[in-house]
């Protein structure tokens, strides 16, 4: 079975350990029935007339025919998807799998892949205070849909004080108790879970209840209650809240301690949030496979789409040009930026010098200083040098590290747990990567760059008895910010050419919210470090971040479409510069998320499910691929072809990508925009065009005389050869005297070769 990345988004090394697991997990589920393996078959024209039993009577019927007889038909079947669209999931050989994709009934049969998961001032920081105007009735029949690891129902970000009855929307059944779950409230108003491999997993509990962490942690960025006080051991303190802090939780877990979150599952979860009546799904989950229709996310946001749900996803922790996930363009994909804060630790050296390291220690020193060691000269007789360097498992002699500092460079995560489990006192880890973000360590401990290490090394090797000190963490302001994490996945987007992804920035960097206590702060062997609020970093973080601006918008503008919704926070964006970002677009798509101001955007660039299945059939994708996405077999493409511009869509954002040849570039993007603000409006264009690129509007203003009218134009774009891989952007900004209306414009030359796929694939994200 392959192995998808549906681990949460947070960056590589919080789960650098995490592979040991998963790999203990596949080969004990590799044993056995060996020739099986879960397969997603898709059906057409779902909802059979709205009966869910008959629709489950078909599953059965076409295993039945499948198999030769109904019993092995019924345990072949692990899950019926019939409420919100009609697909199935079972345990079938790869023949019966081909058997089945042949069968006229069937759209398509996908095999299951496993997917890995990947303060609170950041709201402040992006402009969205305690004081911000909001409409409190409205929020509170907001529901939010989270695909996670569960939640943490006694936590003070879920109470529900003041929290009257679910909104009569709400189709969900009501969560009962499960085991270690005490039961949904007025703010939690669904818990539910989905394993449906049966496999065991002793490192978590078959129940909604979150062991993890990470899920508690990305509702209450959502979601969340207003907390006074919160804090991790009293860094990053101050009132923790969600973006929509009087909007009900909707928790659908979906990724497990061992195994991940599996492709059929997510499907289930989908099938269950668009039927229940959710407004928004968040889903900080690693995308799989790069086309749109074999990608259960993919899916089933579209599916969310049909019935006007906007589903908002992580863009993934890769860091990489080319790396972006969950990049369909009914998704909206979002990358990481970093605030203005950064958690520091003092180093003082024996010979008086003293540094600053990276990450949270909280632990205050007991003694003035202690004994420093290169993990190098503290390798045990059977280990090498080069591998004790790295301070990993079983290189180090205890006698050695015994009561001392050891100085380590980054190999592994969980130095810290290997040097205290054998009696050191911490860490100063060397790396040159991922200095972005604060890691949070079992013992004290702290992270240098290459430089500061060198240093350290020197001084240690300089005199006879080296020594230092770490002490506990403290918060300091950072410049410049926002930046865009280095961890956070890059465009251009593997699913398409003519779409810039990701779409947007938001916080994604230490960002403090809830915690669970069933996990201590690293996970790590030895860590006795409990809180109800920690910090985390990665696109995970940042996803809710947005969800939660989506989930404000809608709270003002309930019958917006998911494409307006996600306009208006798109071309709000504050704009940010290839000074942030060498990567620029590519790393922050839009911009950094703007709440206050995607309330108002003036025009919107709406679409329905129409035009994205103009844009699939004008991708490349035949027929029957769209069928399996538009859950219906009566798509003609070639129909809906001409006259439909470059990339066949209505998106707030513009992307070219040139030809490897020596001639221009010519390319018409066509757009329409709907007036959402005042009814008598004038917008003119103003356009920016990078070096060696015409750009040109057609008209140059637009005039509006009611609400909802809607005004189309064209947007030419001519551009000279470029080299391979080379990207260079502009924009497009309609303005009246009272909306900014922003398009970014990015014009790429695509690299020649694709190692990033394989990068991708090689490495276990
Ligand atoms: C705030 O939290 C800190 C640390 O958790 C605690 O020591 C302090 O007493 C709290 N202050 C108030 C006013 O609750
Ligand atoms: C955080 O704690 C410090 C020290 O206890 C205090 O001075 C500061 O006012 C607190 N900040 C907030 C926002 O509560
Ligand atoms: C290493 O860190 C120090 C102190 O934070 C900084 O001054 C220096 O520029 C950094 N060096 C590199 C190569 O990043
Ligand atoms: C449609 O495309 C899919 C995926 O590329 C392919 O497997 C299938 O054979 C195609 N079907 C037809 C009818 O061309
Ligand atoms: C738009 O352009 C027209 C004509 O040039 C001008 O009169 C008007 O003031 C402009 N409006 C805005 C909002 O810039």
């Amino acid at each position: 079975m392959s192995r998808r990345r549906l681990i949460i988004h947070t960056p590589p090394y919080f789960w650098i350990f995490l592979p040991f697991l998963l790999v203990l997990i596949s080969l004990v589920g590799a044993i056995g029935d060996e020739e099986k393996r879960f397969y997603i078959a898709y059906l057409g024209d779902h909802h059979p007339a709205g009966n869910t039993n008959s629709a489950d009577q078909m599953h059965i019927h076409l295993l039945t025919s499948l198999k030769g007889c109904y019993d092995d038909a019924k345990e072949s079947l692990v899950y019926s998807y019939t409420k919100s669209f009609n697909a199935f999931a079972a345990k079938l050989t790869a023949d019966e799998a081909e058997k089945l994709s042949r069968m006229e009934e069937v759209l398509s049969v996908i095999p299951n892949r496993y997917h890995k998961l990947h303060t609170t001032k950041s709201w402040d920081f992006i402009g969205l205070p305690l004081t911000a105007r909001r409409k409190l009735r409205m929020e509170s029949d907001i529901i939010v849909g989270l695909f996670d690891t569960g939640i943490t129902p006694q936590s003070e970000s879920f109470k529900d004080d003041g929290f009257g009855p679910p909104p009569a929307k709400w189709k969900g059944s009501t969560c009962g108790q499960f085991a270690k779950f005490s039961g949904c409230n007025n703010k939690i108003i669904g818990a539910r879970y989905f394993k449906s491999d049966a496999k065991p997993d002793p490192a978590d509990i078959l129940s909604p209840v979150d062991v993890d962490g990470h899920g508690t942690h990305t509702s209450s960025t959502l979601a969340g209650n207003l907390v006074t006080n919160a804090s991790l051991f009293g860094l990053a303190n101050g009132t923790a809240r969600g973006a929509v802090p009087s909007a009900r939780v909707a928790m659908y877990k979906v990724c497990w301690a061992s195994s991940g979150c599996a492709d059929m599952d997510i499907l289930a979860a989908f099938d269950a949030a668009i039927h229940d009546g959710v407004d928004v799904i968040s889903i900080s989950i690693g995308g799989g496979s790069p086309d749109y229709i074999s990608d259960s996310i993919s899916v089933g946001a579209f599916h969310a789409m049909q019935k006007g749900i906007l589903t908002v996803a992580s863009a993934g922790n890769d860091g990489i040009l080319g790396s972006v996930v969950n990049d369909a363009p009914w998704i909206l994909t979002v990358a990481a930026s970093g605030i203005d804060r950064e958690f520091r630790s003092k180093v003082h050296l024996g010979n008086g010098k003293n540094i600053l390291g990276l990450g949270v220690s909280t632990f205050n020193p007991k003694q003035e200083l202690y004994p420093l060691i290169s993990g190098a000269d503290a390798a045990r007789d059977s280990a090498s040098k080069e591998d004790a360097r790295f301070c990993v498992e079983d290189t180090l002699d205890p006698i050695k590290v015994k009561d001392r500092l050891v100085y380590c460079k980054l190999g592994t995560w969980g130095t810290d747990s290997v040097v205290r489990g054998i009696g050191g006192v911490g860490t100063i880890v060397e790396t040159d990567r991922f200095l972005d973000a604060a890691q949070i360590f079992m013992a004290p401990a702290t992270m240098v760059n290459g430089t500061i290490g060198e240093f350290i090394d020197d001084y240690i090797h300089s005199t006879r008895s080296p020594s230092a000190v770490i002490y506990k963490t403290h918060e300091r302001k950072k410049e410049p910010a926002p930046f865009v994490a280095s961890f956070s996945s890059r465009g251009p987007s593997p699913g398409s050419q003519r779409l810039l992804k990701p779409d947007i920035a938001a916080p994604g960097v230490d960002i403090l919210a809830a915690y669970t206590l069933m996990k201590s702060l690293t996970g790590l062997k030895g860590d006795t470090q409990f809180s109800e609020f920690s910090i985390m970093s990665g696109t995970s973080m940042a996803c809710p971040h947005v969800a939660g601006v989506a989930a404000y918008v809608k709270s003002f503008h309930p019958n917006w479409t998911p494409a307006a919704i996600k306009s208006a926070i798109l071309t709000t964006a504050k704009p940010m510069s290839r000074r942030v970002n060498n990567e620029a677009e590519f790393a922050f798509g839009s911009g950094q998320v703007s709440p206050t101001r995607a309330v108002s955007p003036g025009l919107v660039y709406d679409m329905d499910e129409q035009t994205y299945i103009q844009f699939l059939c004008h991708e490349g994708y035949n027929a029957s691929s769209v069928a399996t996405l538009a859950g219906s077999k009566s798509v003609n493409c070639p129909k809906l072809l001409p006259g439909i511009g470059y990339d066949a869509l209505n998106y707030p954002t513009m992307q070219l990508s040139l030809k490897n040849n020596q001639q221009q570039t010519t390319s018409v993007f066509r757009r329409r925009v709907t007036n959402v603000g005042p009814a008598l409006a004038i917008y003119n264009a103003t356009i920016k065009a990078p070096k060696g690129v015409q750009i040109t509007v057609k008209p140059e203003s637009l005039s509006f005389s009611h609400v909802l009218q809607i005004r189309s134009f064209k947007v030419v774009v001519k551009a000279k050869p470029m080299s391979s891989g080379q990207m260079v952007s502009g924009s497009l900004v309609w303005k009246s005297s009272r909306h900014i209306v922003r398009s970014p414009i990015v014009i790429y030359s695509p690299q020649k070769i694709s190692t990033h796929i394989q990068n991708q694939q090689a490495k276990m994200q």
